[in-house]
């Protein structure tokens, strides 16, 4: 087998950080990374489980590989529906060679040996139970201004129509110092943007002891050359007012809260088995109001779970007309394997689902017009991300993690680096992102923040 692999990756944030991960692991042991499947020794799939059929999704792609399995090339199936549907994997696609879930990732040198020595049926599925976090000094971060680290694997929560608690073991978190020494080390090689990642990311209990989330959220917000800590996802049940403290005493902490609801209507919570009610969530909601920074505040929303009536939604639509996200990500429900939900009746017809879905985010797009407008005139920090040829725009984002597209006439130098922060004064505001013209940096400054790295240019659409 060649030493090159080629790696596609699905699913959410720590899926695409466990691939930056298995790169740098896969790289370390001597592979070279290649970019088309058709010159790789070993495919890796990085699969997600969440929604929608998302096996059926796997095993047709599985069977597109078929094809390639004469000239020698081995397959490896990691994530999601890898841990879900295990060993049936071979069964229906027997040129896979590697079966591995996210919880036995910490094994994978000793997989990728087996796998070199021609065993076939390698699995790493029996890890779920575990209390080790997978930490690795080789992740392959592939954008060298804002990075992820996952500070807490796998869910406990077991919401009625979720998958995760399944598919990425128990919840375990890592300790503070050596979260610490990770943000530091990206500190030294010039990141500016750390995002903490979990499932529950505020759900994280530090097994030494030493500090709260809040406190560790200060921490990393201020070690020297941290600009911006994201975190995400937050749950309702773990969500304490120390975080939005923390926020406020702490500039580097970004003024954005990921904190999903699912539902406006307590009774669809308690069948999802969320463990809160709507009061409970909204009087999470009026500590964020109550901040001295603007924290701009994000949902997910499920419509359709079995039992949802007409009244429930209605509760959904008044819930978010109270709290007025910046974004929400509706979902219809999608009844998964092994989950409580799938058998729970549920009499409502698909048409109604979608009708349901249209009218939450048509209500969402409205709140944002109205909402957004609030940026007009303001002076917005961001942090550039990529440039709008034909529209002859900047792209940026800001620290309540809105795109903003900019004209730079102002700037001597009209192309600000990828990874530079610019003042951007708004000068439109549209339902989904912010218009506006970057402003010279303030005093005597150079006229980017300097950024400590060679700028590589990415051209976002
Ligand atoms: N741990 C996070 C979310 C993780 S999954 C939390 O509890 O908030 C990301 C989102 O996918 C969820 O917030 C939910 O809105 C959606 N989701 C998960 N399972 C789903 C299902 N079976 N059907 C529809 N949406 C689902
Ligand atoms: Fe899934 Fe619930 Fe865990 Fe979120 S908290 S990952 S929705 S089981
Ligand atoms: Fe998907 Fe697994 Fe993430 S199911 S959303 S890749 S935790």
């Amino acid at each position: 087998m060649s030493k090159t692999f080629y790696i596609e990756t699905f699913g959410c944030q720590m899926n695409v950080h466990d691939s930056e991960k298995v790169i740098g692991t896969l790289e370390h042991q001597g592979y070279a990374r290649v970019q088309d499947e058709a010159d790789a020794g070993l495919i890796l799939y990085n699969t997600c489980s969440i929604r929608d059929k998302a096996e059926q999704k796997v095993f047709h792609r599985l069977n597109e590989y078929k094809r390639l399995q004469g000239e020698g090339k081995k397959f490896a199936v990691l994530g999601c529906v890898a841990q879900q549907e295990g060993e049936r994997i071979f069964e229906k696609a027997p040129y896979v060679s590697l079966v591995a879930g996210s919880a036995s990732y910490r094994n994978l040198p000793e997989m990728l040996a087996r796998l070199e020595a021609g065993e076939t049926r390698i699995t790493g599925l029996d890890d779920r139970q575990t209390d080790l976090t997978f930490e690795t000094d080789f992740t392959s971060r592939s954008n060298p201004h804002r990075g992820y680290i996952t500070i807490i694997e796998g869910c406990d929560k077991f919401c009625a129509y979720c998958v995760v608690p399944y598919t990425r073991g128990k919840e375990r978190s890592r300790t503070s110092a050596s979260v610490l020494v990770e943000a530091r080390k990206m500190a030294d090689l010039g990141y500016t943007d750390i995002q903490l990642l979990g499932q529950n990311v505020n759900s994280w209990r530090d097994p030494s002891g030493r500090m709260s989330f809040a406190e560790l959220l200060t921490a990393i917000g201020n070690i020297s050359g941290i600009r911006r800590v994201r975190f995400t996802t937050s749950h309702p049940r773990d969500f304490t007012r120390d975080i939005v403290q923390a926020i406020d005493a702490t500039p580097a902490l970004c003024d954005h809260i990921h904190l999903p609801v699912q539902s406006g209507s307590t009774a669809v919570l308690k069948a999802m088995s969320r463990e809160y009610t709507r009061d409970w969530y909204l009087e999470r909601m009026s500590w964020i109001h109550a901040a001295q920074r603007d924290i701009s505040i994000t949902s997910d929303m499920i419509v359709g779970f079995p039992g949802e009536t007409d009244a429930d939604f209605e509760e959904t639509i008044t819930l978010i007309d109270a709290v007025k996200y910046d974004a929400i990500f509706a979902f219809k429900f999608s009844p998964r394997p092994n989950t409580p939900a799938v058998h729970m009746a549920d009499s409502t017809p698909e048409s109604v689902k979608d009708q349901r879905l249209r009218i939450l985010n048509d209500r969402q797009r409205e709140i944002q017009r109205t909402h957004y407008a609030r940026h007009l005139d303001q002076i917005v920090e961001i942090m550039v991300e990529g440039y709008n040829p034909t529209r002859n725009q900047v792209i940026g984002r800001s620290s309540q993690n809105k795109t903003v597209n900019f004209t730079t006439a102002q700037l001597e130098n009209s192309t600000p680096p990828i990874g530079s922060y610019l003042p951007i004064r708004i000068t439109q505001t549209m339902p989904n992102c912010l218009i506006g013209e970057a402003l010279p940096p303030a005093g005597d400054a150079t006229p980017f923040i300097s950024i400590n790295r060679t700028p590589h240019f990415v051209v976002l659409n």
